[in-house]
């Protein structure tokens, strides 16, 4: 007699897979995918492919590697988006697009050796590329086109709806872009941009090795700026959210095993600090007026927005307290992403940072005339005939500045450092002195008549 064997049904897996496909059906049916036009003037931002391997490096080097130059690894990190480029939506809800910050990272890497007889004066110098493999790459690459929704820029009701339709198809309401920058603990090294905990990654192949938690205590947002804390080894962190707690500090130990400390800092905004300060006995966080709001965008607002009126404040914290011991300093109201240096100098602590007056993040409203917007707010304001200047122009435009927050008195002095006619971004010190006292930094110089020609942030030079 013959056996009948009953059949098995997973009915969850059924549902899910069943839904994943309706789902899919409606964004093919009511998005479309449109690429974001490069101008010639910004085609150097265009995407690359990976290489695949090392090449090396036989032309292109101007001058001579110096003989005391240290053998090592150079690497860069940067967005590089997948499928030809960053990607807006058309759909009956309106547009949506992906900021210029996104794209998914990729790593670029030089390394120089003198164990060879390419190059220059016994130096080989190899060069190699590739993708930040995160969770969301390695999904969109297997699934071999574009499927997140852009779900930051546009209009209100297609950001929302991209949204919510990410995180029911993915789980996640945007791709992990891990494209910001690279760093180093405990002689591992990592990739990171903020929406996501590190990918841990192989300076060598340029692997990617998996997500870095901290031993499962940090599965939050992670700075793309962590700093030594000056006199010892451990990390400090920051993690911006878009939901409650909106920013929380944490302390990782020497050995990146284990988060000895974390505190929520209470705000109650969502501020997009970049980047935070340390000094010797204290950490420091911007609280200024760039913000990530869910309601504003429910009510029909923009998810980002700088507030040009907003209150602006920095954070003063000793290292290892909670939130009812941050210091808030009420500072001018300002847009700043990257600090230079943070120190004490008697009873202050004093702040160096490349500020502006605006925010070139979300950037302009797709319903206006983008480019125009850009050019304005980029223009050198040096080269402006004073009745032709409007009160944005150069907005864009960061400066080195200076805070001094008085501990005892809780006064603030705040000025410029270097005066206005250079524009400067990217600041980096000798990393012996991060905390302490310092003399010199580096920046990168805006080429002001270059950006505001292009619509786009171009640097030409360094200042030290
Ligand atoms: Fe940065």
């Amino acid at each position: 007699m013959e056996q009948v064997i009953p059949m098995q049904i997973d009915v969850t897996k059924t549902f899910k897979n069943t839904s994943v496909k309706v789902l899919d059906f409606l964004v093919d049916s009511m998005f479309e995918f449109v690429d974001q036009e490069f101008l010639p003037s910004q085609s150097n931002f265009g995407p690359v492919n990976e290489l695949g391997g090392e090449v090396a490096v036989t032309s292109g080097i101007r001058g001579k590697i110096p003989d005391d130059f240290p053998e090592g690894i150079y690497i860069r990190n940067g967005p590089n988006p997948l499928f030809g480029g960053l990607k807006s939506t058309r759909s009956v809800l309106g547009k949506s697009s992906h900021l210029w910050i996104e794209g998914e990272g990729m790593l670029h890497a030089l390394y120089f050796s003198r164990d060879g007889d390419v190059g220059d004066g016994g130096w080989t110098v190899q060069y190699n590329n590739r993708h930040v493999e995160t969770e969301t790459f390695k999904l969109e690459k297997q699934r071999n086109k574009p499927s997140f929704l852009p779900a930051i820029g546009g209009d209100p009701p297609a950001i929302l709806s991209a949204y919510l339709l990410n995180l029911l198809r993915f789980g996640k309401v945007n791709k992990y872009l891990s494209n910001t920058n690279v760093f180093e603990h405990s002689g591992k090294f990592y990739s990171i941009a903020e929406n996501h905990i590190p990918q841990e990654i192989d300076i060598i192949t340029l692997e990617t090795l998996g997500n870095w938690d901290v031993s499962g205590a940090w599965n939050r947002p992670f700075t793309s700026h962590p700093k030594r804390a000056p006199g010892s080894e451990e990390l400090i962190i920051l993690g911006v959210d878009e939901v409650k707690p909106f920013m929380e500090i944490g302390i990782i130990s020497a050995d990146g095993k284990e988060l000895i400390h974390k505190a929520d800092l209470k705000l109650n905004r969502c501020s997009l600090c970049h980047e935070l300060g340390v000094t010797e006995r204290y950490n420091v966080i911007m609280d200024f007026p760039l913000t990530l709001d869910i309601n504003r965008l429910v009510n029909g607002g923009p998810l980002v927005e700088y507030n040009h009126e907003g209150y602006a404040r920095i954070g003063v914290m000793p290292r290892y307290v909670d939130a009812d011991s941050v210091r808030l300093f009420k500072v001018e109201p300002n847009c700043t992403f990257h600090i230079i240096n943070s120190f004490e100098d008697g009873d202050e602590v004093v702040v160096w940072a490349c500020k502006a007056l605006d925010s070139v993040i979300p950037g302009p409203d797709m319903a206006l005339n983008q480019f125009g917007w850009l050019r304005r707010k980029l223009k050198p304001t040096s080269t402006s005939k004073e009745n032709d200047i409007s009160p944005d122009e150069g907005n864009l435009l960061s400066h080195a500045y200076e805070w001094r927050l008085n501990m005892q008195s809780g006064e603030v002095n705040e000025k410029y450092l270097t005066g206005k006619r250079l524009s400067m971004d990217f600041p980096m010190i000798n990393g012996a002195f991060s905390g302490y006292k310092n003399r010199y930094g580096d920046a990168q110089v805006v080429d002001s008549v270059a950006s505001s020609a292009s619509g786009m942030l171009k640097y030409s030079g360094l200042a030290l």
